[in-house]
């Protein structure tokens, strides 16, 4: 058994430490790191649900210590979004958290996240090319918002890995970029988006769809799988299958605010011989606003 294991066993805690500020992370985060334990951070705005939850369980797999910070980020929310109304469930989620085995709640407040305030902080700025396309254009801003507080959570946590959900795959790119480009050396690992029965994938948003819309809001995830195993089987006419996917979508009942057809690795547009691409979109249905995206592999195109 590795010294590590063995610290492990002796160490082992039901508990669930909680930290607020710079200081009581430190005092929990330093021991760890003397003991050459390797720290997961799965960054959130609360309101947890399974989704979640699978974050936390893959980050348990994967580093001997598990942290997750849950802090409504204001700075990634436009004028007109929901950042005063957005669902802040503390007690349920931190009962949530230490039934799954997290080791360590973080729960900055505004003072320790961004400590000159919201008008003199320092903001980073996400690359045009994949950050002000798909969720971008719907909402300015809104990358660089996040990329500011996880670059300061990851200042703050120094993990050795993070854990993010393909279910928001521009924001998981852009974070991968904004790593490696400012090179942190943290592992950013992705996790499969986790779903309702009917296939709709699971948010804090999901909350503002009344029980009928909340049925058939899965048919977005079945017509994105319709329209993957085309690609898949050969179409490259990606504009032709995003339309016809559009319309079918509409017929539906949702609002289409894009559709589209995208390299895996960069969101780019894909060329007849990319083989690994995405299909997002994003719809509203009645008031809320879904997104979800699947990956395909092309079949016959080969790596070469
Ligand atoms: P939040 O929406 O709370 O999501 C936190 C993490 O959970 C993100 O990595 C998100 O992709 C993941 N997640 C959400 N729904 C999921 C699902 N159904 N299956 C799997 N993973 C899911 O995303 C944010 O917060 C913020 O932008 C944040 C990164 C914390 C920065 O403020």
């Amino acid at each position: 058994m590795s010294a590590k294991d063995d610290f492990r066993r002796k160490n082992t805690s039901t508990e669930m430490l909680r930290a607020e500020n710079r200081d009581q992370l430190d005092a929990v985060t330093l021991p760890w790191r003397q003991e050459g334990l390797d720290i997961a951070l799965v960054p959130t705005m609360g309101n947890l649900h399974a989704g979640h939850l699978a974050l936390v369980e893959a980050a348990k797999q994967r580093a001997e210590r598990v942290v997750t910070s849950i802090f409504v980020n204001p700075t990634q929310f436009g004028p007109g979004e929901d950042y005063k109304s957005y669902p802040r469930t503390l007690d349920a989620d931190s009962a949530a958290l230490e039934s799954a085995g997290c080791d360590l709640l973080f729960t900055p407040g505004n003072g320790t996240m961004y400590p000159y305030g919201l008008d003199r902080a320092i903001r980073l700025g996400a690359p045009a090319g994949l950050a002000t396309v798909l969720e971008g254009e719907s909402r300015p801003g809104h990358f660089d918002g996040v990329i500011t507080v996880v670059a300061r959570l990851f200042n703050l946590v120094r993990p050795q890995l993070a854990i993010f959900g393909e279910k928001d795959y521009q924001q998981l790119l852009v974070i991968k970029h904004m790593t490696d480009d400012l090179g942190y050396g943290i592992n950013i690992v992705p996790i499969a988006t986790e779903r309702e029965q009917s296939g709709l994938a699971m948010s804090s948003r999901n909350n503002y769809l009344e029980k009928t819309a909340r049925k058939s809001a899965g048919r977005l995830y079945a017509e994105l799988k319709d329209a993957a195993k085309l690609l898949e089987n050969g179409s490259s006419d990606y504009l032709r299958i995003e339309k016809e996917s559009a319309s079918r979508l509409e017929k539906m009942g949702f609002q289409v605010d894009y559709v589209a057809v995208r390299r895996a690795e960069d969101l780019g547009l894909p060329g007849p011989g990319d083989r690994e691409l995405r299909l997002l979109a994003a719809v509203r249905c009645g008031q809320t606003r879904l997104i979800d995206n699947v990956g395909l592999i092309r079949v016959g195109i080969s790596d070469l």
